[in-house]
C-alpha cells in the first residue's frame, strides 16, 4: 500500500493553504492539465473564486499543459507583441529579460511599480492570468498583488457613492508613453497597434461577474482620464484611490521559485512587476491570459 507523503494531498483531494492577509491560497495536489476531470476542475474554480489568487508549486515545465489547462477557464488572448510569444504556443506570452544569442525573447519592462489588471486597454479585458516561473532570479523580480475588492469595501460610503458610476478611459497609447519614459529604447506604437487598440471605456468600480463583489479597477499608467473630469481632477482621483489601495494591509508579495504557477483574478485584484538586478540575473515567465470582462 502507498504511504501518504507529508507534502501531498490525498489523490483527488486538494489541500488549501492560505497565503496573504486577506486573499490567496496555495493549492497542494492540483494537476495542471487540460484533461482534469470535470469535478476536480469545478473544485479548482470554486477555490479560485474564494481566494482570488492561487499558487501551485513545482509545476513541471510543459507549455502545452499550461495552455490546455488555461483554456478550461475561457478563451485565451493572443498578445499584440508576437515577437515575445512562443512559436509552438502563441497563447504563451514571455515576460522577463531572457535573451537567447543576444536577442531578447521576453517583454522586459524596466520601471517603477505600475499597478494594473491585465489587458484593461482591450474592449474585453482579462478575467484571469496564469503566470509560470521558468527562470526566476534568486532575489527581486517579485510580483505584488492588491486586494482591490477589500480596498473598495473599506472606502467610506460617500466615496463609494461618488465613484460607483464613474468610467475611465484606458489607452494603450497612454501605457506606451509611460513605458517609453522608463524604457527610452522601446519602439513607439505602430499605426497598426494604435488602430487595433483604440482607447476604451471601463468602469472605475468593477463588479465581479461570478461573485458580484465590487473592486477598484485602477491602472494609473493605462488610464488617460476619468470620463467627465478634467486631467488634474482625474489624476487626483486615481492617485488618491491608488494610495488607499496600495496600503500594506491589501498587499501580498510573491517571491518566485521556478515551477511556481500563480493564477490571479484580474476582476478583483491588481498587480505589478518589481525590479531585479537584470545585469546579474535572467528572468523568464510564461503567461497565458484568459479573456473575459
Ligand atoms: C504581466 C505582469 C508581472 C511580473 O506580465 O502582466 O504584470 O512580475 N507581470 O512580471
Ligand atoms: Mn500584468
Amino acid at each position: 500500500m502507498d504511504m501518504p507523503i507529508m507534502d501531498q494531498a490525498a489523490p483527488g483531494r486538494i489541500e488549501e493553504r492560505p497565503l496573504g492577509q486577506s486573499f490567496g491560497a496555495e493549492l497542494v495536489g492540483l494537476r495542471i492539465a487540460g484533461d482534469l476531470p470535470e469535478d476536480e476542475f469545478a473544485a479548482y474554480l470554486d477555490a479560485f473564486h474564494r481566494h482570488h489568487l492561487l499558487l501551485v508549486r513545482n509545476v513541471p515545465f510543459d507549455p502545452g499543459a499550461h495552455v490546455a489547462f488555461s483554456r478550461r477557464m475561457g478563451p485565451l488572448e493572443l498578445h499584440s507583441q508576437t515577437r515575445f510569444t512562443l512559436d509552438t504556443h502563441p497563447e504563451i506570452f514571455c515576460v522577463g529579460n531572457h535573451t537567447v544569442d543576444g536577442v531578447l525573447k521576453a517583454n522586459f519592462a524596466r520601471g517603477v511599480e505600475q499597478w494594473h489588471a491585465d489587458s484593461s486597454y482591450r474592449e474585453i479585458p482579462s478575467a484571469a492570468s496564469l503566470f509560470y516561473g521558468v527562470i526566476c532570479p534568486p532575489e527581486g523580480g517579485e510580483t505584488w498583488f492588491i486586494d482591490a475588492a477589500g480596498a473598495y469595501a473599506d472606502l467610506p460610503e460617500e466615496t463609494k457613492a461618488g465613484i460607483d458610476g464613474l468610467r475611465t478611459v484606458h489607452s494603450l497609447a497612454t501605457l506606451a508613453e509611460w513605458g517609453r519614459r522608463h524604457n527610452p529604447d522601446r519602439p513607439p506604437l505602430t499605426e497598426e497597434q494604435t488602430s487595433k487598440w483604440p482607447p476604451v471605456s471601463q468602469p472605475l468600480v468593477r463588479t465581479h461577474p461570478v461573485t458580484g463583489v465590487k473592486s477598484l479597477f485602477l491602472c494609473p499608467a493605462v488610464i488617460s482620464h476619468v470620463e467627465g473630469l478634467d486631467p488634474e481632477a482625474s489624476r487626483a482621483l486615481i492617485d488618491g484611490l491608488m494610495a488607499h489601495a496600495s496600503k500594506e494591509k491589501y498587499i501580498y508579495r510573491h517571491q518566485w521559485r521556478e515551477g511556481d504557477l500563480v493564477i490571479w483574478d484580474n476582476r478583483c485584484m491588481l498587480h505589478t512587476a518589481t525590479l531585479f538586478d537584470h545585469e546579474k540575473y535572467q528572468r523568464l515567465m510564461h503567461r497565458t491570459t484568459v479573456a473575459g470582462a
